[in-house]
């Protein structure tokens, strides 16, 4: 019956034109839609979301899913699809209405590859809605299949998850068959995500080594249904509930299980197409499991993506599949005299160990290890006022992250034990320029130096592989491992042209900022956008590493975050381009008195959120070294964004000299005393420079404006702090320094419940000793500890 192709020539047109109010959104009975005709596709009445047939894969034959996907995202992103796991032929497939009511698609005209198995006597039609349901109707009003019923890997809004239904995950950015992670409802009610391999599965998320209550999850609701609405508000019976970060009427929404494990809400920028991650379940991507098999570590850089590599003393199984893991380099004897133990510091395995035993000293917990033949490793960590050893059965879910503080000491032939170093020598960035990457302990160190290497040099598997060989290790970066979210940042990333930028700026005329950096100017790109375009100034890196740096700061994408959109590099000229903000930088707002409560909590959790991201999910490979008002600028709603990160990467490369290295550590005043004790400079530098900065949007006063102490029997420190502190203690009644310290400009308008946890907050995180300072995502959990909860103990410790 082709009444319907009439119809698809004009839904072609109306992918051009979706203002328009008519609608081709349903197909009637009898009537099919064709893979060959690219005009064969349903468009909701709001042209939001398209219905077809979506090629997915680049061989010649069976490449074909019936799938709804985004019209307006780039480069399409499907939100459920029919037959994932058996793609159709290009050529006479069909997704045809029957008279009977049964929906069914075709390959190559003949063979069944899915269908509704719907019966009706009634007339029945398929309507695409505005809501990306796609919905099969009889007798006029009632629905008798929806696709909302059997989601893929996506939930849309109003889209409920019940215990009949669960997630699948992709199986990699490629191919969208179903992949091995899964989102659902467990029997105790808890929404929960799991692994589920070739070989083990396991669960991760909430966290397994908390309980459920910890998790703030509820198991005493059976009715199991989570659902989230327009607005990014997100509540299920497990008590579960968040708020995307850009919460709020506007964008397009979607929930996603991730092929990389991970569950994520992302907005859609309307203008450009592309998704930005505004909630995500994992911050550190190594807590998945299921990543590298077992004996192996897993670890995560922005630039590089999640790795795998082998432990010490252990060789990668199946050099195609990291699932394999490792094994063994040499039989691991049980005879006591011939093994020895290697520390990893800063590695964390989930799962398998033998028991808790309390009270143990190092020696005690070796000997422990010894005599159980099975065990492989052993970890001490302290708690409760003592040290406590946990020998290791099964060394899986092994990942190493900076911020793990303790040490996992493995048991391996004494042949093996080299090299040995100092399992205490600390994990640091140093943002003060010269050293490119992180300092790491010996071995860790050598592997990001060889990583670095290899990169620069373009040939990263075979270098490593070498290299590494060499070192007992072995690496494997997988590309396509790298989160969506950063690719799809930088898409929009792009490279400028001197000239094009100098006609921008009008020959760099309007000065809207200038900082250690560089100046900024204002100006308008061709495509009509407002940038703000700033010149690095002693940038004399060379041209590969620039890039490198750049395309590290490319893919950083982060609501909190200001978004690079390119860069330039000609001759000496080294330019970055940023998206323009009209409201100016906080310390401007600050200053002018614009902002009342609310926007100053807003700012203060947002900003958090930004570093959090920067710290947590690059794994401080991005510190900020320089967060101060300046930086933080608002948007339109005054959300915070935070600016001029990666600069200490950036900068001052190769030339060296005393004279740039004052500049590079910050700005006076809101710099933590490691710089000054020169300490190692870990991610807390930029949790010191936060707390000043929510003191003095607290109080209206600049760190510069009250001078400090002069160390006079007590320890010395910064004005500002101690101005605040003084004025806590002095007074006993609780809650009556709140006006004592709030900025005058305010005349007494805050919530005090806010205000006190905000003021608690920046007071840890500007203690002098860095170790005590929460981390940002801590600080992140604070802030969104919802107003009503009963006071929580200990919080406010004003000493
Ligand atoms: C198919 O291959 C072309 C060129 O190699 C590429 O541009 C396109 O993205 C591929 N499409 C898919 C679905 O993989
Ligand atoms: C996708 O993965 C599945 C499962 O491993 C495999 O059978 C299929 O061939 C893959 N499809 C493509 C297009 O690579
Ligand atoms: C269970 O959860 C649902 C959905 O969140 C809620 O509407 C209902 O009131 C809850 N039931 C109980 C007994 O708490
Ligand atoms: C490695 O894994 C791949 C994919 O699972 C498999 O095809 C291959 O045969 C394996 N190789 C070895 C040496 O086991
Ligand atoms: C353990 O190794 C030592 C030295 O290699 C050897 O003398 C001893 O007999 C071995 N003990 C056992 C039980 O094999
Ligand atoms: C730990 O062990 C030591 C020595 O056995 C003992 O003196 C001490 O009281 C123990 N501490 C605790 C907290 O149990
Ligand atoms: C950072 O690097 C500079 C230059 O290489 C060096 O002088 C300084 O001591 C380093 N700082 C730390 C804390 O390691």
């Amino acid at each position: 019956m082709d009444r319907t192709v009439g119809f698809f020539v004009l839904a072609l047109l109306l992918t051009f034109y979706p203002s328009s109010s008519e609608t081709y959104d349903t197909l009637s009975e009898g009537s099919s839609l064709s893979v060959e005709k690219s005009n064969d596709v349903l468009i909701s009445a709001n042209g939001i979301f398209s219905a077809g047939f979506y090629q997915v894969g680049n061989n010649s034959y069976n490449t074909f899913c019936f799938a709804i996907w985004f019209t307006k995202s780039w480069g399409a992103t499907t939100v459920w699809m029919a037959n994932r796991d058996q793609p159709v032929n290009g050529r006479g497939s069909k997704l045809s209405l029957l008279r009977n009511g049964n929906l069914l698609l075709t390959d190559a005209g003949k063979i069944m590859v899915w269908m509704t198995n719907t019966v009706s006597t009634s007339y029945v039609r398929l309507q695409l809605l505005n809501t990306g349901n796609l919905v099969l109707y009889a007798w006029e009003k009632t629905v008798i299949w929806q696709s909302f019923d059997s989601p893929t890997d996506t939930l849309l809004p109003h889209q409920i998850l019940t215990k009949d239904t669960s997630l699948i995950s992709s199986r990699s950015q490629s191919n969208y068959s179903s992949g091995f992670y899964k989102l659902f409802f467990d029997i105790d009610n808890v929404i929960r995500l799991l692994f589920n391999g070739p070989v083990v599965s396991s669960l991760y998320w909430p966290d397994p080594s908390r309980v459920t209550w910890e998790a703030a999850r509820s198991t005493y609701n059976n009715s199991r249904i989570a659902v989230f609405d327009s607005l990014g508000y997100y509540r299920a019976s497990d008590d579960l509930e968040f708020r995307s970060a850009d919460f709020g009427a506007g964008p397009q929404r979607r929930l996603t299980l991730d092929f990389d494990g991970n569950l994520r809400m992302y907005s859609l920028e309307e203008t450009r197409g592309t998704w930005s991650v505004s909630w995500q379940a994992i911050s550190q991507p190594c807590q998945i499991h299921g990543i590298c098999g077992p004996n192996s570590l897993c670890s995560y850089t922005p630039a590089y993506g999640r790795g795998c590599s082998c432990m010490p003393g252990f060789k990668i199984v199946n050099s195609t599949d990291w699932s394999y893991g490792c094994a063994p380099e040499t039989d691991i004897a049980c005879n006591q005299t011939e093994v020895g133990f290697f520390p990893l510091p800063h590695v964390q395995l989930y799962g398998y160990d033998y028991g808790h035993y309390p009270n143990y000293t190092y020696e005690s917990c070796e000997n422990l290890c010894l005599q159980l033949c099975k065990c492989k490793a052993f970890l001490l960590n302290f708690g409760d006022g003592v040290y406590n050893c946990y020998p290791v059965a099964l060394l899986l879910n092994g990942f190493s992250s900076p911020n793990y503080p303790e040490t996992l000491y493995l048991k391996l032939p004494k042949a093996s034990l080299f090299p040995r170093y100092d399992p205490l020598e600390e994990f640091t960035i140093n943002c003060s320029g010269n050293t490119r990457y992180i300092q790491l302990d010996t071995t860790l160190k050598f592997l990001k130096f060889l990583l670095w290497f290899a990169y620069g040099l373009g040939v990263l598997e075979t270098a490593i592989v070498l290299l590494v060989w060499l070192f007992l290790f072995r690496v494997h970066h997988d590309p396509v491992s790298t989160m969506q979210g950063y690719i799809l940042a930088a898409n929009g990333f792009k490279r400028f042209s001197y000239a094009e930028l100098k006609k921008a700026t009008r020959g760099f005329t309007q000065e809207i900022g200038r900082g250690g950096g560089g100046m900024v100017y204002k100006g308008v790109l061709l495509d009509r956008r407002v940038a703000a375009i700033k010149c690095l100034k002693e940038a004399n890196q060379g041209e590969a590493e620039f890039l490198a740096e750049v395309s590290t700061i490319g893919r950083l994408n982060h609501m909190n975050l200001i978004e690079t959109w390119g860069y330039c590099i000609e001759g000496k000229h080294r330019l970055l381009v940023y998206e323009y903000m009209e409201h100016g930088s906080l310390a401007q707002k600050l200053s002018s008195n614009t902002l009342d409560w609310e926007k100053r909590f807003q700012i203060a959790l947002g900003t958090a959120r930004g570093l959090a991201y920067l710290h947590e999910e690059c794994l401080e490979w991005v510190l900020h070294c320089d967060v101060k008002p300046q930086n933080i600028l608002l948007d339109s709603n005054y959300q915070p964004k935070v600016a001029d990160f990666g600069m200490s990467k950036l900068r001052n490369r190769g030339g060296l000299g005393n004279s740039s290295f004052s500049r590079v550590r910050g700005t006076r005043g809101y710099m933590a005393p490691e710089w000054v004790f020169n300490l190692p400079i870990t991610s807390k530098v930029d949790v010191y420079g936060y707390g000043i900065v929510v003191l003095e949007m607290v109080t209206g006063k600049s760190p510069s404006a009250i001078p400090d102490t002069d160390a006079q029997g007590e320890t010395e420190q910064p004005g500002l702090i101690k101005w605040v502190r003084d004025r806590m203690n002095r007074i006993g009644v609780r809650g009556s320094w709140i006006e004592d310290i709030l900025d005058p400009v305010m005349q007494g308008e805050c919530n005090m419940r806010q205000m006190e946890i905000l003021i608690g907050v920046a007071l840890e995180c500007v203690k002098g000793d860095r170790d005590s300072r929460p981390t940002m995502s801590q600080i992140v959990e604070k802030l969104m500890c919802p107003e009503d909860r009963p006071e929580q103990d200990g919080f406010l410790s004003m000493s």
